[in-house]
C-alpha cells in the first residue's frame, strides 16, 4: 500500500489585521463553520501528539519512528497557527477562550486511559483526513475565499492527507487484536463524531451571535445549505466516513497522493 511522504512545513499566516470576519466567500455562516472548527485544532492537536508519543518506545519500525517524528512536528505546528488563527478572528467578536475550555472540559470526562487516547487519535485523524480530502478535491471550494486563509486550510489539510496514517500504524501495533479492539476504535469513532461535529456547530453559532449575525433561522438555513447542498459537505465525507466500520479499514486504502502532488507544489521553498 503507498503512502504519501510527511514533510512539515514551517509557515506563518498573515492572519490578522484587516477585517476578514467573512473571509469563505462573504459568507458569515460558511466561515464561521471553518473558525468554529478552528478553535479545537490547539487542543485537540495537542492531545493527538501526546496520544501517539506515548507510544513511541514500543515501535520498533524506523519508518514509522520517522513518520511519528513528522507527525509530531506538523500537528505541532498546526497547533501554533490555529492558535494565531483563533487570536485574529477573536478580534471579530466572540469568547474564544471560553469556547476552547467547552472541549478541555468534554475532554476531561473522557476514558483517560493511554489505549483509548490513542483510538481518539485515531478516530479524529479519520476525520481531519476525510475533510482535508473533500476540501483538496471538492472542485473550486476555495476560490471565493480570501487567500491567506484559504492558503493555511490547504496547506493543513495537505498535511492531513500526509499524515493520517501514523495515528493508526501505531494503534495497529498497539492497540487490542479483534473484536476488543474493533469495539474500541468504533466506540472512539463515535465519541469523535458527537463533539466534532457538536462543538464545531456550537462554535459557529456562538460566533455568528457575537458578529451580529442574530437571525437565528437564517444562520440555521445556510449551515444547512453548506452540509446538505452547496458545497454539500455532508455527502462528500458520507461514504469515506463510513469506511472506517470495515474490519480492515486503513486510511491508505483511500489513495489520495494525487491530490497532495497537485496542491503541495505551492508550498515548496
Ligand atoms: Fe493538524
Ligand atoms: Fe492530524
Amino acid at each position: 500500500m503507498g503512502k504519501a511522504v510527511i514533510k512539515a512545513r514551517n509557515l506563518k499566516f498573515a492572519l490578522a489585521g484587516a477585517d476578514k470576519r467573512n473571509w469563505f466567500g462573504g459568507n458569515p455562516q460558511a466561515t464561521a463553520l471553518l473558525d468554529g472548527a478552528s478553535i479545537l485544532f490547539p487542543v485537540g492537536e495537542t492531545y493527538f501528539i501526546n496520544a501517539v508519543i506515548h507510544y513511541r518506545d514500543q515501535i520498533a519500525d524506523p519508518k514509522l519512528q520517522a513518520e511519528i517524528t513528522a507527525f509530531q512536528q506538523q500537528e505541532g505546528i498546526h497547533s501554533r497557527e490555529h492558535r494565531r488563527y483563533n487570536e485574529a478572528i477573536q478580534a471579530f467578536g466572540g469568547d474564544v477562550p471560553a469556547l476552547e475550555q467547552n472541549l478541555k472540559d468534554e475532554i476531561a470526562r473522557w476514558d483517560d486511559s493511554a489505549i483509548f487516547k490513542l483510538a481518539v487519535t485515531c478516530a479524529f485523524e479519520h476525520f481531519t483526513a476525510i475533510g482535508a480530502h473533500f476540501a483538496l478535491a471538492k472542485e473550486g471550494f476555495f476560490d471565493k475565499a480570501d487567500p491567506e486563509y484559504a492558503k493555511l486550510w490547504r496547506w493543513h489539510a495537505i498535511e492531513e492527507a500526509e499524515h493520517k496514517s501514523v495515528a493508526y500504524d501505531v494503534w495497529n501495533q498497539v492497540g487490542p487484536k479483534g473484536l476488543a479492539g474493533y469495539r474500541m476504535r468504533i466506540r472512539a469513532l463515535m465519541l469523535a463524531t458527537r463533539v466534532f461535529n457538536g462543538q464545531t456547530l456550537h462554535n459557529a453559532l456562538s460566533l455568528l451571535k457575537a458578529r451580529g449575525e442574530t437571525n437565528r433561522w437564517k444562520n440555521r438555513l445556510a449551515i444547512w445549505k453548506f452540509v446538505f447542498v452547496s458545497p454539500g459537505f455532508l455527502w462528500g465525507i458520507l461514504p469515506a466516513y463510513f469506511s472506517y466500520f470495515l474490519p480492515g479499514f486503513h486510511p491508505w486504502r483511500h489513495d489520495n497522493r494525487h491530490l497532495i502532488e497537485q496542491y503541495k507544489v505551492a508550498y515548496e521553498a
